[in-house]
């Protein structure tokens, strides 16, 4: 089980929250995409349960839970569980590259790195034992066992995978703070607005495969992200005009992305230069 695998992050290319539901959460219909961004997951057994838990290193690892909170712990636990396997001797160890808590899904995708590598250790798992599991750990989980380009609806647990994009350079710009309860916060913000139609998801679904850039996609949460975000307007209109380009939302944020031509990438970070957040180029990666 010591092989590691990597985690990547994802965007939201279109993101319509359509209508809430009786369970409490909302309805949506998004596509999300991995980049070449990525956390390293692996997993190893140790001899004594008190060495068992997580760990977490790397350059982005402030503010990750190192302990059974963390959502890869819990999505270990719910698996062995599920399979009746013994969890009390895992290890799992996170290398963080994936800025926590930005729209970017990281601790879903590190969750379902974990998953992954026990479906190796336990063969007897199945895809059906791996949703159900990702599905209890987080919305978004459930994206991360497919990867690549991929539609996401229900609450983000019906997962349909789609034809791979041309790939696209992306320029990430992440803010360092980010709000309590976030998710939640920003869907019951855009709960008092109309709701989508999912269109626009459609839309793109159907759409030619070319190469496109942030004006042609859309982010619900933007209706509300720059009135929840202290400072996060004028942050985009600072990058927007830096860059001479749209900047999008990534899922509830607050990171925000511009996508283009990859051999623009370097250009636009550069351009970008001395914005008051964190500038990662990087790349959408299958
Ligand atoms: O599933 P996850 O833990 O990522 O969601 C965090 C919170 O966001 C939920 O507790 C819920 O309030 C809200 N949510 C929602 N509809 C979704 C996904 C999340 O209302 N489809």
């Amino acid at each position: 089980m010591a092989e590691a695998v990597l985690a990547p992050a994802k965007i939201n290319l279109v993101l319509e929250v359509l209508g809430r539901r009786s369970d409490g959460y909302h309805e949506i219909d998004t596509v999300l995409q991995t980049l070449a961004l990525a956390d390293r997951v692996s997993i190893s057994e140790v001899a004594t349960s008190s060495d068992a838990g997580v760990v977490v290193s790397g350059p982005r690892s402030d503010g990750v839970p190192a302990d059974r909170s963390n959502l890869a712990w819990k999505a270990a636990v719910l698996l062995a569980e599920r399979l009746r396997r013994d969890s009390s001797r895992l290890r799992v160890f996170i290398e963080k590259h994936i800025p926590p808590a930005g729209g970017l899904g990281g601790g879903s995708s590190d969750a379902a790195a974990v998953l992954r590598l026990l479906a190796r250790a336990w063969p007897e798992a199945t895809e059906d034992d791996l949703l159900d599991v990702a599905t209890r750990v987080g919305s978004d989980e459930a994206f991360f066992l497919a990867g690549g380009t991929a539609r996401a609806q229900g609450r983000g647990e019906r997962v349909t995978k789609l034809a791979p994009l041309a790939h696209h350079g992306v320029v990430l710009f992440i803010p360092s703070a980010t709000l309590e309860r976030k998710t939640a916060q920003l869907f019951e913000r855009l709960g008092r607005l109309p709701f989508d139609h999912s269109y626009r998801t459609s839309r793109f679904v159907a759409g030619p495969r070319g190469e496109f850039s942030a004006s042609d996609l859309y982010n619900s949460f933007e209706r509300v992200a720059f009135d929840v975000f202290p400072g996060l307007g004028d942050l985009r209109r600072s990058i927007e005009s830096r860059i001479g380009g749209e900047v999008r939302l990534s899922g509830a944020g607050p990171t925000m992305f511009w996508i283009g031509p990859a051999s623009a990438t370097e250009r636009v970070a550069a351009l970008a230069a001395g914005v008051d957040c964190a500038v990662v180029a990087t790349r959408t990666a299958d």
